[in-house]
């Protein structure tokens, strides 16, 4: 038996998050620049070192595996590698198997998914009407994703809804977007935009809405019954008692949940981010690369990386800038 993952501040790392590519088919307007720049194909990892990766960090005992971007399932043969992950679930070894998508695709794979052991999903979604869709998307179509969405489930896929809350933008749909999911018998979960992205060149949309204000909003209509669900991330939930639904709230600019952290970042290049709002960061590329035939200097590299996670992070909203902001794109890291 190796020893698991565990950290300075003794938490349990079981939970890796893993971008695997920083291109996306849409251009949020809180993620990426309208122009950007992509890196160059032989910088990502192949599809062959992400399973190598991947595999070691299950092997040292990460549990939950989440597949993120830029957007996945834009990654050319990327169903590949989910049907190789789908051999841990049937080893036991890993417990889920996931992906967070913005739906532009899943119409085309979401069958797939759920063959390869896909259970539950994410899907970005901050508005139900197409002009609103398209313009903070940039790129986005707001019917191909509902189109996704419903392949979704029709495939048996349970899909949560990640909504970023948008002041000036969003608010109004508060109620649009509660009952939409009610009807469909998702969950949905409020995140609190982060400073990142380009959101200071955006007129009207990506002003800052406090979930505070967005949950005193709800319980004019609902009445909100606490939950203790935690996932070691920076969810709470609640419960409307009215309709049985449960609505998420993510605060990333506060630091509760900092001590209950159980997971990392690894970005598409191979270089695992310890905490999302902080810059350290360890590569583990050469541990991969110069030893092909060798996982133990790559397990090395890992709990040297794990045995470097900060305590927490620095995002703060109540001075006058946004402190703590972090350069690069949430496509880089995969949010
Ligand atoms: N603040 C909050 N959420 C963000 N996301 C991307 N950029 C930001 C940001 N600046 C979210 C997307 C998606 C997930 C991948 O990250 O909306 O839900
Ligand atoms: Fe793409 Fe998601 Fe970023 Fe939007 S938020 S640009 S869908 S990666």
């Amino acid at each position: 038996m190796t020893a698991p993952l565990i950290d300075p501040f003794a938490r349990a790392i079981t939970y890796l998050r893993v971008s695997v590519t920083d291109r996306c088919d849409f251009r949020c307007v809180y993620c990426m620049a309208e122009n950007m720049t992509f890196l160059p194909k032989k910088e990502l990892l192949t599809l062959e070192e992400l399973d190598r990766m991947c595999s070691a960090f299950v092997g040292l005992g990460v549990k939950k595996l989440r597949i993120t971007g830029g957007e996945p399932l834009v990654r050319r043969d990327i169903m590949t590698f989910f049907r190789a992950m789908s051999r841990h679930l049937d080893s036991g070894a890993l417990e889920e198997l996931t992906l967070t998508t913005n739906g532009s695709q899943l119409e085309r794979f979401a069958a797939d998914l759920a063959a390869a052991g896909v259970r539950r999903i994410n899907i970005s979604l901050d508005t139900l009407d197409e002009e609103k869709f398209a313009r903070v998307t940039r790129w986005g179509r707001l019917p191909q994703v509902l189109r996704g969405l419903d392949a979704a489930q029709a495939a048996g896929l349970a899909v949560k809804l990640n909504a970023v809350a948008l002041k000036d933008f969003n608010e109004d749909e508060l109620f649009t977007l509660t009952e939409f999911c009610h009807d469909r018998g998702i969950d949905l979960t409020w995140i609190e935009v982060m400073p990142m992205g380009d959101l200071g060149n955006e007129d009207r949309i990506g002003q800052y809405w406090s979930l505070t204000d967005l949950r005193a909003q709800l319980a004019q209509r609902y009445t909100l019954a606490e939950l203790s669900d935690r996932t070691g991330g920076p969810a709470r939930y609640v419960r409307l008692e009215e309709t049985g639904q449960r609505i998420g709230f993510i605060t990333p600019l506060s630091h509760n949940f900092c001590e209950s952290c159980n997971r990392v970042r690894m970005t598409c290049t191979g270089e695992l981010y310890m905490c999302l709002g902080q810059e350290d960061r360890a590569d583990l590329r050469p541990a991969l690369r110069n030893f092909p035939q060798d996982d133990a200097p790559l397990e090395q590299a890992i709990r040297a990386a794990i045995g470097a996670k900060p305590r927490g992070h620095d995002f703060d909203y109540s001075r006058q800038r946004a402190d703590g902001q972090v350069s690069r794109h949430m496509s880089h890291t995969g949010g």
